[in-house]
This record gives structure tokens, C-alpha cells and sequence, in this order.
């Protein structure tokens, strides 16, 4: 089967250097709104019996961009595609994947059976929110971490004294991870949420006196957790503390408020289209695109992709 890549509207320089690292182009479409606002998709080339990869992340505007990818994947389907991967190298609607609360929603779960009742043969995912995610597809699901391009980035400052913090309970295997490749100690906050979009800190769990520190969340979207983090850190003595998310969801004025912030540099990666407005000096922004690249291929080529999770070094 021949692979071609098409980009939604969510994250088209992503897309485009996906392409570039496979030495391919993206596919044309045509995607375009109709005065009332609904989704028109075009293909503008033949898909009939192709491998064919969808690049959309599913961030703001989380009902437009999820909305936009289906109906890519519905107009792929009904022009005979032989097989389509959803790649959402950000995949929104996640943080409901269980109920917390009598009658709510399971959001992570919907978007799951919405992708595969649109007809989507597999996804291809980065960092998601919860493992557990995985499960809600019966259609085959990849994923990659984004902590290896971090971790690159970061071992280049050869830091001394490092702890990694990790800025909840449910971040602690991640932070594990970082402080074992970069032979740091590690620290966890213990932290509240009273209700949605509102963190509070209530314990610190190991010593950051003195400790240059690095918290690693998945994504900053309020950037509350945060800012309560890098305070907490400073509070108990902490040297430099520095910041590494995957996804810069950076909702409201996350952007201006981690700017201000104690923190001396945030680390984000470009699995979200980061506006123009959205970015600041403190912010660098780490490219996917190769590791994103190395997925789809080894997905076209029927390869290990979990071989790329730790490649040798
Ligand atoms: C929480 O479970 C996540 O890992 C992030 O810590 C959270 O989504 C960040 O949200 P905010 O920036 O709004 O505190």
C-alpha cells in the first residue's frame, strides 16, 4: 500500500514537517467552512487502496479540530482508502476518562468509539493524559512520549543537583522516568483539585533545598498546577526550577502567567500549534516531528513501533 499523509487545520507545520522527515508531501485537500459554519472536507488526489495517516491534534478549538478529523476520516472511507490512521499527536477530551462524579461523562471514551465508528482503522497518539485510554479503542492504537526529545534537550545543559519533580501523584511514574535517564533525584507534590481548572498544593514529598529541579507534567492548560508547583519548590529552598510539558495547551492566560512566573525556562513541544500570542521568552518550543515521523513509518512498514520508545543509545 502507498502512504500519504493529510494535515488537518489544527497543526499544519507539524504536518509539514512530518512530511518533510519522510521525504513526502502532504496530500491536497480542500477544508474549508460553509456559511453556517459546518466542515467541508475535498481530497484533492485519489486515496483508493492507500495507507493513508490523518496529522490532526485535537486541542483548541477541541470541537472544531475533533469534528474536522472525523470528517476526514469519514471522506477518506467513502473514497476507498485501504487503511486510515488517525495521528493526533494531542488527544483532547482526555481528561474525563473515568466519572468522578455521578452523572458525568467518560469524554475519552466517546471520542474513541466516535473514531472508530468513523472509520478509522487505528490511531497514533503522543503522551496521552492516561494510559488507561489505551483500552476505550477496539481499533489498534500506537503511541510515543515526547520525554525523549525533552530529555535530549535537557541533557544539554548538564545540570548538577538535579530533582525532578513531578506536580501530582498521578505524574510520578513519568517523573520516575526522567530522574532514572537523567541520574537525578526525584520529588512529588501531592496536590488538590477542589474543583475543575483550580490546584491546590497540599504536600511536598522529598528535599528540593539547594536542588535544581525540573517538573514534567504532560500538558500545562491553566497553568495552575504549575505556578503552584515552581512556588512550592521555591518555597522549600529550591535553586533554579525549569519546567517540561508536552502539550502547551496554555488555555487563557497561561501564557502571561507562566511568563511572570519563578520558573527560569518552560519546555513545551509542538504537538499543538502554538499561537503567535501564546508565546513567550521563557517558552522553548521542542519539535516531534522526527520522532512522529519515525511512528508513521514503522506503522506503514509493519515495524515495532515500542522499539522506538527506547531507541539504543
Ligand atoms: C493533570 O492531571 C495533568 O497532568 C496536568 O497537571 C493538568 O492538566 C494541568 O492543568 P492546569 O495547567 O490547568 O493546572
Amino acid at each position: 500500500m502507498e502512504l500519504i499523509l493529510f494535515s488537518g487545520r489544527a497543526n499544519t507545520p507539524l504536518a509539514q514537517e512530518i512530511a518533510k522527515e519522510l521525504k513526502t508531501r502532504l496530500g491536497r485537500i480542500d477544508i474549508k467552512n460553509f456559511a453556517d459554519g459546518e466542515t467541508y472536507v475535498n481530497l484533492l488526489e485519489t486515496v483508493r487502496g492507500k495507507d493513508v495517516f490523518l496529522i490532526q491534534p485535537t486541542g483548541f478549538p477541541a470541537n472544531e479540530n475533533l469534528m474536522e478529523l472525523l470528517i476526514m476520516i469519514d471522506a477518506c472511507k467513502r473514497a476507498s482508502a485501504g487503511r486510515v490512521t488517525a495521528v493526533i499527536p494531542y488527544f483532547g477530551y482526555a481528561k474525563q476518562d473515568r466519572k468522578t462524579s455521578h452523572r458525568e461523562p467518560i469524554t475519552a471514551k466517546l471520542v474513541a468509539n466516535l473514531l472508530e465508528k468513523s472509520g478509522a482503522g487505528g490511531v497514533f497518539a503522543m503522551d496521552l493524559h492516561a494510559d488507561q485510554i489505551q483500552g476505550f479503542f477496539d481499533i489498534h492504537i500506537d503511541y510515543l512520549y515526547a520525554s525523549q526529545v525533552i530529555i535530549d534537550y535537557f541533557e544539554g545543559k548538564k545540570m548538577k543537583n538535579l530533582c525532578i519533580v513531578a506536580p501530582d501523584v498521578g505524574s510520578s511514574k513519568r517523573a520516575r522516568s526522567y530522574a532514572k535517564r537523567l541520574h537525578a533525584d526525584l520529588a512529588i507534590i501531592d496536590k488538590r483539585r477542589p474543583k475543575p481548572n483550580v490546584a491546590e498544593v497540599i504536600h511536598l514529598i522529598g528535599g528540593v533545598k539547594g536542588k535544581n529541579c525540573l517538573i514534567v507534567d504532560d500538558e500545562i492548560n491553566t497553568g495552575g498546577t504549575i505556578i503552584n508547583a515552581v512556588n512550592a519548590l521555591k518555597d522549600n529552598g529550591a535553586e533554579k526550577v525549569f519546567v517540561a510539558c508536552t502539550h502547551a495547551v496554555f488555555a487563557g492566560d497561561a501564557a502571561k502567567k507562566l511568563q511572570e512566573s519563578k520558573a527560569e525556562e518552560i519546555i513545551a513541544t509542538n504537538t499543538l500549534n502554538v499561537a503567535p500570542e501564546k508565546k513567550f521568552k521563557k517558552l522553548t518550543v521542542l519539535s516531534v516531528a522526527k520522532l512522529l515521523a519515525d511512528g508513521i513509518k514503522s506503522i506503514h512498514e509493519e515495524k515495532s513501533v515500542s522499539e522506538l520508545l527506547n531507541p539504543a543509545k
